[in-house]
């Protein structure tokens, strides 16, 4: 999949969430506020690969491309599957060149899942680890990575310094334009982020994917689980309401199970199946469409 000179410089999407894993070590040291040394640190031995990603997103996702990509996938109409076969789908995206994924994709949705269980929380809330990442079968429909993972933030209005590597944005043709490189943008004093679009990618399709299906916080937890710059630096709260602040309780709840559950002990599936089988029976329909 890696491709430095081109679209998809990754050399897996895990490359991404790896990436996390040293921007955000551990959620005890976020809480008591990064140190800029240590930022600075982050920014310079950063891996290219990771570098020129940001570069790509950056420069790309727009509002036009948003709306775009929104107005093309939310019609549903590529696929219908079951949840099994769209996770067969989705374990389609193993690359055989980095040796450290050899754990499959839903590896990694399980292991969140299982974490989220074993911490007895609502069975809806280990539906949504099992289903967080889904929204990757975005990359088998041709997307690029930088329009599949990676940060996401809001469009329509001025990107926030605290995004990384934000000296990117200047590449941005919304970043010259008057109606989005305003605080507000197009938008109002918290207007409430179900009014605000944001960069199109696996969390937001998802979403739209499971909405029907899931609680509010479930459906919160999906939408923003790559919010990095409101969960961790709190960049956007001036477009948040009282409201969008109470579930961002619950994407605070969900984050540590999908940053940091990841181990190289591979879940048993044939043990698990069954149990997981009930519980996508009890909230969702038995095909899902893409
Ligand atoms: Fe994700
Ligand atoms: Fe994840």
């Amino acid at each position: 999949m890696s491709d430095i000179t081109g679209n998809n410089p990754l050399t897996s999407l895990d490359e991404w969430e790896n990436d996390l894993l040293v921007r955000y070590p551990d959620s005890d040291a976020i809480a008591a506020g990064r140190d800029t040394e240590a930022y600075r640190d982050y920014e310079s031995t950063t891996k290219d690969s990771v570098r020129e990603f940001y570069r790509l997103q950056h420069i790309n996702q727009t509002y036009d491309f948003v709306l775009q990509k929104k107005a093309e996938y939310l019609k549903f109409d590529r696929a219908e599957m079951t949840v099994w076969e769209a996770f067969d789908f989705l374990n389609q995206l193993i690359d055989d060149s980095d040796p450290d994924t050899d754990l499959d994709q839903l590896q990694h949705l399980l292991q969140t899942s299982e974490a989220i269980r074993n911490d007895n929380r609502p069975d809806w809330m280990v539906l949504t680890g099992l289903f967080h990442d889904l929204g990757k079968v975005l990359c088998l429909f041709g997307e690029p990575q930088w329009a599949v993972v990676g940060d996401s933030y809001p469009v329509g209005c001025a990107f926030s310094d605290k995004i990384v590597f934000s000296e990117y944005f200047k590449d941005n043709k919304d970043h010259h334009d008057p109606r989005y490189n305003t605080k507000y943008g197009i938008y109002e004093p918290n207007c409430g982020l179900e009014n605000v679009h944001m960069t199109w990618g696996h969390d937001e399709y998802i979403y739209h994917i499971m909405k029907p299906y899931l609680p509010e916080q479930a459906l919160y937890m999906l939408r923003y689980h790559s919010f990095y710059p409101q969960h961790r630096e709190k960049a956007y709260s001036h477009l948040m309401t009282a409201h969008d602040h109470q579930l961002f309780k619950a994407v605070d709840l969900f984050n540590p199970y999908d940053l940091y559950s990841k181990s190289p002990v591979a879940p048993n599936w044939k043990e698990l199946r069954p149990y997981y089988e009930d519980l996508v029976a009890k909230y969702l329909p038995a095909t899902l469409k893409f």
